[in-house]
């Protein structure tokens, strides 16, 4: 059984709490994940997203409203402006120790984010694509929030088939919902495997430019 504790983050919105729990000689971080695939497990095409359905831009902005973010630095810079998404912690993953982000912390490999991410409550935390970051943490998310869209959007890149995938379960789905003739549902998958991140508490997190 591990050892709960409290620390604080450092981040712009000044001290938040995390929820920690140290388990070995490791801290335990399990995140979630939210994502909208098509019928083949598609998540994008030229660097943009397939269905722009109204309804799931909501859902996404009520599940991650206040929460911290963790996106790749394609997915950044497919959002309106390539801004970060307001109202939330944004970190952003790069090789390049260069980049500065304004709103946005800047974090070089997946073992650096695991050490920020143990400052934060892990329920708090949603990794929110794209493809090559959703592969690299899909094992470290309990959860997962899947819009399934009901048509083929003719991706190039794509989500693991959690549906042939045995460590993952569906925990729950609403109702078939329609939009423009898109039929489309919400389904909660859960990890029964979820790992632990890897961390190192070395540099490679920069904090968000003033500007
Ligand atoms: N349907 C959905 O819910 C959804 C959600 C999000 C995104 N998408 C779609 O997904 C597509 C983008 O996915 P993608 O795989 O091409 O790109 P991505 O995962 O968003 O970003 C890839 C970039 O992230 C950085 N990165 C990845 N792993 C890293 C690591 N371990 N350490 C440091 N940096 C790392 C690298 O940036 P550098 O090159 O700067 O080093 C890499 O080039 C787009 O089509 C987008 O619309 C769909």
């Amino acid at each position: 059984m591990g050892r709960r504790g409290i620390c604080m983050a450092w981040n712009k919105h000044g001290g938040k709490r995390g929820i920690w729990e140290k388990h070995g000689s490791g801290v335990r971080v399990f995140v979630k994940l939210i994502v909208s695939v098509d019928e083949r497990w598609g998540i994008g095409r030229d660097n943009r997203l397939l269905f722009p359905i109204p309804d799931d831009m909501a859902f996404f902005k009520r599940a991650t409203q206040g929460k911290v973010l963790v996106m790749g630095r394609a997915t950044l810079d497919s959002l309106p402006r390539s801004e970060p998404l307001k109202g939330r912690i944004n970190i952003v993953l790069s090789k390049d120790e260069t980049l500065r982000i304004g709103g946005a912390m800047a974090c070089s490999s997946i073992a650096r984010l695991g050490a920020v991410l143990a400052m934060f409550d892990s329920d708090d935390v949603f990794v929110i694509g794209g493809h090559s970051v959703y592969s690299q943490l899909l094992a470290h998310c309990g959860e997962a929030l899947v819009t399934k869209v009901r048509a083929d959007g003719r991706a190039d890149r794509f989500f693991p088939d959690l549906d042939s995938d045995s460590g993952w379960a569906v925990a729950s789905r609403s109702e078939d919902r329609l939009h423009n003739g898109l039929r489309y549902s919400f389904f909660v998958y859960r990890n029964k495997n979820a790992k632990e991140m890897p961390r190192d508490a070395g540099a490679g997190v920069w904090p968000a430019a003033r500007g």
